[in-house]
């Protein structure tokens, strides 16, 4: 079992002081920024957009990692790369086409990724799955950090990594909300190659020693 890669959640950053929340980030041995994108509607919050989104990649040493919560994401795909995203994730509940979703994506040269509410089986994306780089398996209900972990999704991680050998698909399966210290371990034995945490990894004293906290890893 190889660590998960790690992808910290700035829904929790303090941004007010959003430089050194980045910088912690560049320094650490996270491996990519994941950036939560809400619009009131798909989901009751609203985060930030592309002014932020454009501060971020300018400072960021690794890639972005950008999650929509928003309706009709087609209609922003140029905006997203032109802003610095490298894998950018839909709702598979916001779009109607999704298969056109994921060629958008690829042909703006992005990574494809599909996010599952917690109440959406994985087989819905059985005609699709070779098309998408990232499967997002929500384990909360999108729009807030700091939510508790949703026991159900380690069955929907191993109906993905079963549907990933039947398809010889070969997407990352990431794990997004109420991923902690005590659930970490866990969700990577059951097959989680990435792991997206907010609450945990930024209000830690420790920002370094909580991303390791994650990958299983014990520095002294
Ligand atoms: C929730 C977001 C998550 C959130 C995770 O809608 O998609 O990325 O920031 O936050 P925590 O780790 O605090 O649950
Ligand atoms: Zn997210």
């Amino acid at each position: 079992m190889s660590s998960p890669l790690i992808s910290p959640s700035l829904l929790s950053a303090d941004f007010g002081n959003l430089n050194s929340e980045i910088d912690k980030i560049n320094k650490s041995s996270a491996e990519y920024f994941h950036l939560d994108i809400m619009d009131g509607i798909f989901v009751p919050n609203i985060s930030f957009g592309f002014p932020v989104i454009k501060a971020i990649k300018a400072k960021a040493e690794k890639p972005l990692d950008v999650h929509l919560m928003i309706e009709q994401p087609d209609r922003y795909f140029a905006e997203f790369k032109s802003a610095g995203a490298d894998i950018l994730t839909v709702q598979y509940e916001a779009c109607t086409h999704l298969h056109r979703s994921l060629q958008g994506i690829r042909t703006h040269g992005m990574k494809t990724g599909v996010a599952l509410n917690p109440h959406t089986p994985v087989a819905l994306l059985e005609h699709v799955i070779t098309d998408i780089d990232l499967l997002l398996i929500m384990s909360v209900n999108p729009g807030y950090g700091g939510q508790s972990f949703i026991e159900e999704t380690y069955t929907k991680i191993q109906t993905a990594i079963e549907l990933r050998e039947k398809k010889s698909a070969s997407f990352i399966i990431s794990i997004d909300g109420g991923v902690i210290g005590s659930n970490a371990q866990q969700l990577s034995k059951a097959g989680a190659d990435m792991l997206v945490s907010g609450s945990f990894l930024f209000k830690a004293d420790d920002f370094e020693a909580a991303v390791c906290e994650l990958k299983g890893i014990h520095k002294n």
